[in-house]
Formats: C-alpha cells, structure tokens, sequence
C-alpha cells in the first residue's frame, strides 16, 4: 500500500436532534438527494480504496441507504469526535495511506479541497492536514492556534479555549486528512479530561506536534464546510447548493431569468442556448436538449425535452414525459409517461398520459386522455398528424389514425382509422325562431 492510497472516515453518529426528525440527518435531502450521498459522490472522484461510515441510532436506515457503497461501523456509544474515528480501526488497521475524515453533515466541500488537503499531507510531508476556515461569526467552533512559521500548534475548543485563544478567528471545520501510519496510535494517545469529558478528534493535533510530527492547515471557503444540524441550516445549504447550480448552468450558455426562483436537481442536465423563465422547478432525472424554452413557473421531473422544444408557462412535465424535438407544451398542460414525438402541439389545458403522440400532431385545448379506470391504466395512441378537436375525452385503451381528424368535443371510446373523421357527440339541430317564442312566453310569465 503506497503513501498515495487514500481512505475515507465519515461521521454520522451523532443523533441530529436538532433536525426533529425520524429520518437520520444525513439523509436529509439537498438538490433532491441526501446530503450523505453528495459527499460519497465527490469522494469517490479521488478513488479512494476504503469508505468507512462510523453511525450510532438509526444504522438500519443509514445501511438501506448507502447499500453497500461503503462500510459501516458502528459507535455506541458515542464518547466524541476522536472515539468515533477509531471505530473504524478495524477496517483500516493495516492502511498507510492518507486517511481523510468527513462529516455526513458537511456534505458540500468539493473535490478540489479534498484534493488540496491530500497534496498537501503527501508534498509538504505533514502528517496531519487540519481544513480551517475564517467564518463572519465564529460562534463555538474550536479555534486553531498557528506558530510562529504558521504551522498547526493546536486545536483549541472553544468550551476550554480563554478569551485569548477565543479571539482567533482561524476556526476548525473539523475535516482533517492524517496519514494512516499515524492515525490510530495518536487516538489511542487521547484522554476525555476536558469540559465535554469527551475524546476529542482534535487533541491529535497537540499530540502530533508532542510526537515531533507535522500538522499543516488548509483553509476553505465558509460555504464549503458549512454543517447541517438544523432545518433552518439544511435551507441555507440548499440555497448554497442552489447557487451553485445556478452559476454552472448559466456559464455553460443557460439563460435564467431571474435565477435566484429555479431550482435544480443534482442531476439536472441542461443544453445551450436554453432559456429558463422564473419560477421554475426541475425534480430527479430531467435532460433538456438544445435550444429549448422553458417559460415561467414550469414543474419538471423525469422528463426528456427535445432541441427547439417550448414548454410552459405553467406546464408541468411529469415522470417518462418523452418530447421529440420542436414540440410546444402550453399552458396548464400535464403530460406523464408519454411520447410527444417531433413538432407535436399540446398548447393548452390538457392531461395527456400513458400516450403516444404522433409527430406533428395538434392536440387541441382541454383535451383529456381518460387513461385509469380506478384499477389499471391504458394507452391512448395519437396518429401522426392527426388533429384532436378541443374539449376531447379519450377514453384508453383507444387508437387514432394518422391524419385523423377528432370533432370537438368529442368522447372516444373505439378506435378512428387513419385520415377519418371522428366525432361523437348530439348531432345539432336548428329550430328557428325558437328563442324569440321563449323570450315572448317567459316575460309574460313574469308581468302577470
Ligand atoms: C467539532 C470540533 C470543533 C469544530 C466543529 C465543527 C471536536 C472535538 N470538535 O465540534 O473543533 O469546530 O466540530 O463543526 O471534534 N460525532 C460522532 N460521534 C461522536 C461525536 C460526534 O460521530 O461521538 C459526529 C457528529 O455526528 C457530528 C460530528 O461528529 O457530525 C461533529 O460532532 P459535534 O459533537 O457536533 O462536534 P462539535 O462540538 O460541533
Ligand atoms: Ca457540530
């Protein structure tokens, strides 16, 4: 195992109470995915051997979640940030690499730090790698304290700091990368004789120094190693990660309106030259191709937009909604797991689902496909070119030609051949002069 190996240590054990939750914090969603898996995706773009997760309550749930991406230790109970880091001693025992600690609940540093923070372990020859940062409030972070040639001296917490060591601004974010040939027998060095009466992660630093081993700091951004222990901080991440989002998409050639009102997914995959609206939402699993509108307030998940496409404003896109290209979706349109193949229009007020729609296809305003009977659903099948006249039911299973012309108003129940015309509804009449007699005989009603 060389020194360039790389291991990862995530703490979750802690009981998130603050979260009032049932669901375990790290699994509190961020860009529509737990926090815990954002960190285990940024992690494994540095190919590390080893992941280990240290959980305490709730480790079923953590388990379910991770699903075999990474072990498991468990920690009970829970003596603090040092003890819990030694749980996974039995995974990496023999490990002489650089091992990094994580936080589940400090989902958003990013690669390039992680990285940082490793070539700095390997090249400067450090043995631990504390990641700092300067924070507008330092509130109850522990504080690191420098020497003179701007090395790490020691980690003090802010419990047992004196107003002293309290006026540094330089604060812990807890992250620390520590070789691996080192780790385990500096927390076997550690005592819980401080204020918490805890086994503190960062006392290895003294301990190191004490040792005559080197201890550097790398400092990141505040956004970075922001941690989540509330609802209230779960939203100020979101808004982080938002923002994040929103600047990628704008730089790769997306227009956002008034970006600060879309919200993407973390999977969000978006062209050139796309044009987003205010107000608008994309949930799991959305690919927008080129040159496509989508207008204001639009709610998007699980669907493919095709290139020249216009969708909204007020559309909603639900999952395997499927449009070709240079299709138009309008207004207080639905549409779910659905093909709209090339240059189809759904323009207005419409529900079309488990349906097919022909290329080139007008479909017109208020039409519905009727496709649940209240037990299983059924197919609706639009030919291409075919026109669906306004105020449609299309009662599923049901077919229409190609070219096919529905009457408005029309309810479908059997299938219309190619070119034909359908339409099922009172045949009018005419009575003329009828509603001069109705007005005569109701007014003399009246005047009696
Ligand atoms: C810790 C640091 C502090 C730093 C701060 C950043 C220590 C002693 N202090 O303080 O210097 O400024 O983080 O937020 O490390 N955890 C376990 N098992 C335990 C205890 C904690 O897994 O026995 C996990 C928690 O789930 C949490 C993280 O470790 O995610 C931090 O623990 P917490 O008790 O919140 O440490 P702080 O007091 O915030
Ligand atoms: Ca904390």
């Amino acid at each position: 195992m060389s020194k360039s190996d790389l291991a990862i240590v995530i703490l979750a054990a802690g009981k998130g109470t603050r979260m009032k939750s049932a669901l375990h914090k790290v699994l509190h969603p961020l860009g529509g995915r737990p926090m815990l898996h954002h960190l285990l995706e940024t992690v494994d773009q540095l190919n590390p051997t080893h992941k280990v997760i240290i959980v305490g309550a709730d480790k079923e749930q953590l388990e379910a979640s991770v699903d075999g991406k990474a072990h498991i230790a468990l920690q009970q109970p829970q003596l603090g940030t040092g003890h819990a880091v030694d749980m996974a001693k039995d995974h990496l025992k023999d490990f002489k690499g650089t091992i990094l600690i994580l936080y589940g609940d400090v989902p958003l540093i990013s690669e390039a730090t992680m990285r940082q923070m490793i070539d700095v372990g390997q090249k400067d020859e450090a043995d631990v790698v504390v990641l700092g940062f300067k924070p507008q409030d330092c509130k109850a972070y522990g504080r690191l304290k420098l020497n003179a040639d701007g090395r790490l001296d020691k980690i003090v917490e802010y419990k047992d700091a004196n107003e002293q060591e309290r006026a540094i601004d330089l604060c812990n974010s807890g992250i620390m990368a520590v070789g691996g040939d080192h780790l385990f027998a500096l927390l076997a060095a550690l005592d819980n004789d401080n204020a918490s009466k805890e086994y503190y992660l960062t006392d290895v630093v003294e301990i190191a120094n004490k040792k005559g081993l080197n201890c550097a700091v790398v400092e990141a951004d505040q956004f970075e190693v922001m941690g989540i222990n509330s609802r209230s901080e779960l939203a100020q991440a979101e808004t982080v990660f938002q923002n994040k989002a929103r600047q990628k998409f704008m730089d790769a050639g997306v227009t956002l309106t008034d970006p600060s009102s879309v919200y993407f997914c973390h999977d969000t995959k978006i062209g050139q030259d796309v044009s987003i609206g205010p107000n608008v939402f994309f949930g799991p699993n959305v690919e927008i191709d080129n040159d496509v509108i989508i207008h204001a307030f639009c709610h998007i998940e699980g669907a493919i937009v095709g290139s020249g496409s216009s969708v909204g404003p007020f559309a909603r896109l639900r999952p395997a909604a499927l449009l070709g290209k240079n299709v138009k979706v309008g207004n207080f349109v639905e549409i779910k797991k659905s093909e709209i193949e090339d240059g189809a229009k759904i323009s207005h007020l419409s529900y079309i689902g488990d349906a097919r729609v022909g290329a080139g296809a007008n479909i017109g305003a208020g039409t519905i496909t009727c496709n649940y009977d209240g037990y299983f659903k059924y197919k609706t099948d639009i030919g291409v070119g075919a026109f669906i006249g306004s105020n449609t039911s299309l009662v599923a299973p049901v077919k229409i030609g190609d070219g096919a012309t529905v009457g408005a108003g029309s309810v479908v129940t059997s299938d219309g051949a190619d070119d034909a015309l359908v339409v099922s509804r009172a045949k009018q009449k005419e009575i003329s002069g009828w509603s001069t007699t109705f007005r005569k005989n109701q007014q003399a009603k009246k005047d009696k």
